[in-house]
């Protein structure tokens, strides 16, 4: 099967062209000039639009086991959605539970996901608890495709780890050549912000972002940066919110160490005032790190631009307002966090290019092309290259858009975005060769998407 892309713009982090794109199966066959090739099985006409490499959400908790409940998009539906989004791999998160393996817990993971996605995807590993045979376990799950291992410092007595816990996986990384991924909040601190606000009586949603205040955001990414330094493990903080932590990255960045950061699109564009909505709707916007005053979302911009933010994920985690996030009424405490995201990352970025945040090809590198060194996947994803896979996406830049819960595939009651009006959208996308999304209407299938194995960083300094 042949499929011939005429008459594009092909944008990859590098620069952009005007070109063809001739996929034979699953991997593209060439780059070529405009009317080199004319035969085809399959020709799709993106005249006036971009043809860029498919999204790479290295970020996402499908069917996760979270704060008394369970994400509500399955491995089938989430991944649905992030087709209908232009993103065409994600990296979910196995997650160890406390007392098991975490071999078992990949076991695990493979059996949610296999035979059920409907685009390529891989794992991370939640370390949840740090002993000699989690440690011992981490170089069999870097054999399995599995390199990069998530640790928090946030949320005492579920996922938390210690610092000297901290410190003994990083050495087990710099050892085996892999990354730790930190979710750097002070979880210490923060408990005991919470249980004061809880007891003094506010039980109200923006009070989950009052009491994890920006500095112990950026309290804790130092801290995890100065353990890296020590045991010179290379050190990725997720889901990055605040410029206290922001400026930590890019010190040590400055400073030539292997530290690199993500945001999402919700730091990007929602703020701390949508968690004071009236009427509980601020449970909507419920996550950790929480989302923060307005003015931090200029300085995330430029860090976006200078690549001390190197890749923007969408942490994709959607619990249900009705019966879901409506579990914490009354208590902010017991609200579930995480938000809805994976199908709107590409546009939202977008939106950055239309307001001159980033540049085009900026836009691709930090969705698609960064994603894919940073974990291991360059050669296969990340760009529009002969030899790669053909996981395409055309996307009209001028087609006009409103984001809501009405029309959106995501498998959630909401959406955070609602209303919102974007400038382009997603017209086609190929996954792996095969014709995904067209005209408006889904084409793939629950278990075309193939698990893969990703080699160690691509990206290291
Ligand atoms: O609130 C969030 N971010 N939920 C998902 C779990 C995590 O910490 O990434
Ligand atoms: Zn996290
Ligand atoms: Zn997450």
């Amino acid at each position: 099967m042949r499929t011939l892309i005429r008459n594009g713009t092909v944008v990859n982090a590098t620069g952009r062209l005007t070109a063809d794109v001739l996929v034979d199966g699953e991997t593209i066959a060439a780059v070529a000039a405009p009317g080199l090739f004319t035969e085809a099985d399959n020709i799709i006409d993106a005249t006036g639009k971009y043809v860029i490499p498919g999204g790479i959400d290295a970020h996402t908790h499908m069917e996760m086991p979270f704060g008394g409940t369970s994400s509500n998009d399955t491995f089938a539906t989430g991944t649905t959605a992030a087709a209908w989004g232009g993103t065409t791999t994600i990296i979910d998160f196995a997650v160890q539970a406390r007392g098991t393996s975490l071999l078992s817990t990949l076991d695990k993971w493979h059996a949610k996901a296999g035979g059920h996605c409907a685009i390529d995807y891989a794992f991370h590993m939640i370390i949840s608890e740090v002993d000699d045979n989690s440690l011992k376990e981490m170089a069999p799950c870097i054999d399995a495709g599995v390199n990069s291992f998530k640790m928090f410092m946030a949320y005492p007595g579920v996922f938390y780890s210690t610092d000297g816990e901290i410190l003994r996986a990083m050495q087990q990384a710099t050892e085996t050549g892999s990354m730790i991924m930190m979710h750097a909040e002070n979880g210490i601190a923060i408990d005991q912000l919470v249980a004061q606000a809880l007891a003094a009586g506010y039980g109200d949603p923006v009070h989950h972002g009052l009491t994890r205040p920006p500095e112990l955001e950026g309290e804790a990414t130092s801290r995890a940066i100065q353990l890296a330094k020590v045991t010179r493990a290379p050190l990725y903080i997720v889901h990055l919110s605040a410029r206290h932590a922001l400026a930590a990255v890019a010190e040590a960045r400055n400073a030539g160490q292997n530290v690199f950061a993500e945001t999402c699109p919700q730091y990007l564009y929602l703020s701390i005032e949508d968690m004071a909505r009236p009427d509980f709707e601020g449970a909507k916007f419920v996550a950790s790190p929480p989302l923060r005053p307005k003015d931090h979302q200029a300085d995330l911009w430029r860090g976006l631009r200078t690549n001390d933010l190197s890749v923007v994920s969408t942490d994709h985690c959607p619990f249900c307002f009705k019966d879901q996030k409506e579990l914490g009424r009354g208590d902010f405490s017991k609200i579930p966090n995480g938000m809805p995201g994976v199908e709107h990352r590409m546009d939202l970025l977008h939106q950055g290019v239309v307001a001159g945040e980033i540049s085009l090809e900026r836009w691709v590198e930090i969705s698609s092309t960064t994603p894919a060194r940073m974990f291991g996947l360059h050669g296969r994803k990340g760009t529009v290259a002969p030899g790669a896979d053909a996981d395409i996406v055309v996307y009209d830049p001028a087609a006009k858009q409103t984001i809501s819960a009405l029309t959106h595939h995501m498998n959630v009651d909401y959406s955070a975005y609602e209303g919102m009006e974007i400038t382009g959208k997603v017209d086609t996308v190929l996954s792996r060769g095969s014709v995904v999304i067209a005209d408006g209407a889904f084409h793939g299938r629950e278990g075309h998407g193939q698990f893969l194995k990703r080699d160690l960083s691509q990206y290291l300094i």
